[in-house]
C-alpha cells in the first residue's frame, strides 16, 4: 500500500490474537504496522509482532524490488513493535539500527543484544537524511513506554507516531463504528494513564505541518487531521467528551441490577442526553473504561461483599484511579443486607483522585428495593438532572440562583471617615478595564462605607485569603461602623494613603482613588484608579463558593423548622420568612435565606 510516493505500509494484520496485550479483546483482530521510506537509502519503520516475522519480512522484500534497507528506525520496543529486531538484522546484515538509548538497553534486555557496532542513537531534536526525505526524531517518553520516539518526515509531512493514534482492529478489516470507538477503547487502556505526556507530545506535534499520520496500529490517518487531534486532546487532558451519565454495577442477585435500571429510566426521562448502563462482571472491562471516562458523570452501583465492594467494582474503580480518573461527577448507589459498607468503600477507594465532585444523594438499598430507596433514586436522578431540565425548559426563566454561580472573591474594603476606620466586607471588585486600569468596588449603600467612600474619594481593597476564619467575617461584615468601632484596641498598618491594611489573612491590597461614580439603585459603583498595590502571599483567594463550604459554621438545623440564612447560618424558626425579614446577625435580607429541608 503506498502512502506517499515514497512511503509504503509493510505492516501485517492478526486475526489469532486472543488477548492483545494480555489482557484485551479484539474482536476485530488488530493490525501490527510497519512502514518502508524508499529515497537514497532506505529505512523501515519498527518491525512486527513475533508470529509474522515471515509475512513481514516478504512484505519488505517485495516494497524493496532488489534493493537492501539501509535502517531500521525502533520507536518503540514492546514486543508488539520490536520482536523481529534479531530476524531483520539477520536478514539485512548491511543495516543500523536507529533508536533511542533506552531503547537500545531494553533490545539487549528482550533480545540479548544492542547492536552495540550497528546502531545510530539518536535523541530529541535529531535527523537522519535519507536523501530528500529528512527524518526529524522527537523524544515522546510514555507514550506509551519510556523509550519511544516519534519521527516526523518534513519531507512529505508524516508524524509516524508509534502507539499514538492507535486503534483495536486489523486493517483488512472495516470496522463498523468508525475510528472513534476503538481509537477510544484503545487510548484510555493502554496511554490512559499518561494524558500529560500525550498533552506533550500533541504540543510539540502542534509546531509541525502535519499531513498525514502513521501509527503503530490501526490505519493510516490523512485528509482532515483534526477530529483525531481533538479527540486525543479532549482524551489526554482528562475533559469529557459527551454530556452523559454511565452506570456501572455489579449485581450478585438481580436487586442492585433491578435498582441500575430504574435509575437509567429516571435520567433518560429527566433529560439526560446519553444513558450507558454496564455490568462489570459481564460487560468488557475495557469498555467499561473507556465509558467512564467518554462521559462527564459517573454512578457506581455495587453490593456489599466481604465488608468491602463486589470484586469487580473494586477492580473497576482501579482501573479509573491508576489513569487519573478526574473532572468528573460520581454518585453511589449501595446495596447491603445486614452491614451495608459499599457506598463507603467505593468513596474511599477515590480518596487520592482530585477533581472529582460526588453526589450529595446516595442510594442505600437493604436487599432489595423499596418505598426510600426507591425515592432515593428519584433524588439522585434529580440532582445528576437538575441541568438537564433546566436547559430543556423551552420557558423563559429567571432563577436567581444563578447568580450564585459568578465567581466572586470576598474583600475587606477599609475607609476612614477622618475619625476612625472603618472596614467593610464585599464581593463586588473587578478590574473593569485596562490601559489606564480601572477598578470597580460596588458597595451597599445601606453600608455606612458607602457614605464614607462617596465623602473622600478613597479606600483600601484588602483580598482575603482562603487563610481567613469565619471571626473575620462577623468583625468587618456583621456589624456597622456607624455604631462599633472595628479596629478597637487592634495594631495596624497602613498604606501611603493612610489606610489600614489589614494585618492578617489577606494575599493582596490595593489603594484606590475614585474616578467615577456609577449609581445602581441597591448600591453605588466607585471606578478607581491604583495608587498603591502589593501582593502579600501566595495563598489562594477567598471565594464567595470557598466561604460557603469551608469557612461559614455548618448551621444547626437538625429538628429545627424554618429557614436558614445562607450567609452566616442564622437560623429563623417559623412557618413563613416575612419578606422584609433582616437576618439580625448579617443584616442581609429574606433573599438570602433558604428553608430548611
Ligand atoms: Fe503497541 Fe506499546 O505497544
Amino acid at each position: 500500500m503506498e502512502i506517499t510516493k515514497d512511503i509504503r505500509y509493510v505492516g501485517v494484520d492478526d486475526h489469532q490474537v486472543d488477548l492483545f496485550e494480555g489482557q484485551y479483546v479484539v474482536p476485530l483482530g488488530m493490525a501490527y504496522n510497519s512502514y518502508v521510506i524508499l529515497d537514497e537509502k532506505v529505512a523501515v519503520m519498527d518491525t512486527v509482532e513475533a508470529h509474522f516475522t515471515h509475512e513481514w519480512l516478504d512484505n519488505i522484500t517485495n516494497v524493496l524490488d532488489g534493493r537492501m534497507p539501509d535502517y531500521l528506525v525502533v520507536q518503540h520496543m514492546e514486543p508488539d513493535h520490536s520482536s523481529n529486531i534479531n530476524a531483520f538484522m539477520k536478514t539485512f546484515p548491511q543495516a543500523q539500527i536507529v533508536s533511542s538509548v533506552k531503547a537500545f538497553a531494553m533490545m539487549k534486555q528482550f533480545y540479548g543484544n544492542d547492536f552495540e557496532d550497528r546502531r545510530v542513537v539518536v535523541k530529541e531534536g535529531d535527523q537522519l537524511v535519507l536523501g530528500s526525505h529528512v527524518l526529524n526524531f522527537v523524544a515522546a517518553p510514555m507514550v506509551h513506554w519510556p523509550e519511544v520516539i516519534v519521527t516526523y518526515d518534513s519531507t512529505d509531512k508524516v508524524l509516524f507516531s508509534a502507539d499514538g493514534f492507535g486503534k483495536f482492529g486489523a486493517n483488512d478489516v472495516e470496522d463498523p463504528e468508525g475510528w472513534d470507538c476503538e481509537a477510544r477503547r484503545y487510548y484510555f487502556g493502554i496511554v490512559g494513564k499518561y494524558g500529560v505526556q500525550v498533552q506533550n507530545l500533541l504540543k510539540k506535534a502542534a509546531g509541525l505541518d502535519i499531513r498525514t499520520i502513521c501509527p503503530l496500529h490501526g490505519p493510516v490517518l490523512s485528509g482532515d487531521l483534526s477530529h483525531y487531534l481533538k479527540q486525543y486532546d479532549t482524551w489526554s487532558s482528562y475533559a469529557a467528551e459527551d454530556e452523559g451519565i454511565f452506570i456501572a454495577y455489579t449485581s450478585v442477585y438481580g436487586n442492585t441490577k433491578k435498582a441500575v435500571e430504574k435509575l437509567a429510566e429516571l435520567l433518560k426521562a429527566k433529560g439526560c442526553p446519553k444513558v450507558s448502563v454496564a455490568d462489570l462482571a459481564r460487560d468488557d472491562m475495557p469498555e467499561a473504561v473507556e465509558d467512564a471516562f467518554r462521559y462527564n458523570k459517573l454512578v457506581l452501583a455495587s453490593t456489599t461483599y466481604n465488608a468491602d465492594v463486589f470484586p469487580f467494582m473494586r477492580t473497576f474503580i482501579e482501573h479509573l484511579t491508576e489513569r487519573a480518573y478526574q473532572n468528573r461527577t460520581v454518585a453511589f448507589v449501595e446495596n447491603g443486607s445486614w452491614a451495608p459498607m459499599a457506598a463507603k468503600v467505593m468513596k474511599g477507594l477515590f480518596e487520592g483522585s482530585k477533581n472529582l465532585t460526588f453526589a450529595e444523594n446516595v442510594v442505600h438499598i437493604k436487599s432489595a428495593l423499596d418505598e426510600k430507596s426507591e425515592a432515593e433514586l428519584e433524588a439522585l436522578a434529580d440532582e445528576l438532572c437538575a441541568g438537564y431540565e433546566a436547559l430543556a425548559k423551552p420557558v423563559k426563566e429567571t432563577d436567581m440562583k444563578a447568580l450564585f454561580n459568578i465567581g466572586y472573591g470576598l474583600y475587606v474594603v477599609t475607609t476612614n471617615d477622618g475619625k476612625k476606620d472603618n472596614g467593610l466586607i464585599v464581593n463586588t471588585v473587578s478590574q473593569i478595564a485596562d490601559n489606564p486600569t480601572r477598578i470597580a468596588v460596588g458597595i451597599n449603600k445601606a453600608n455606612y462605607s458607602h457614605h464614607i467612600v462617596q465623602q473622600t474619594g478613597k479606600l483600601n481593597v484588602n483580598c482575603l485569603s482562603v487563610e481567613a476564619p469565619f471571626s473575620v467575617f462577623k468583625q468587618y461584615g456583621f456589624q456597622s461602623g456607624r455604631t462599633a468601632d472595628k479596629f478597637a484596641g487592634m495594631e495596624v498598618t497602613r498604606s501611603e494613603n493612610g489606610l489600614i491594611v489589614l494585618p492578617r489573612y489577606i494575599n493582596a491590597y490595593m489603594s484606590l482613588k475614585v474616578e467615577k461614580y456609577l449609581d445602581m439603585e441597591s448600591h453605588g459603583y466607585f471606578i478607581c484608579s491604583i495608587e498603591e498595590a502589593k501582593v502579600i502571599s501566595k495563598a489562594e483567594t477567598m471565594t464567595y463558593t470557598y466561604y460557603q463550604k469551608n469557612v461559614k459554621p455548618k448551621p444547626q438545623t437538625e429538628g429545627k423548622k424554618g429557614y436558614v440564612c445562607k450567609i452566616c447560618g442564622y437560623i429563623y424558626e417559623g412557618d413563613v420568612l416575612p419578606d422584609d425579614f433582616i437576618c439580625p446577625l448579617c443584616k442581609h435580607g429574606a433573599a438570602d435565606f433558604e428553608p430548611i429541608k
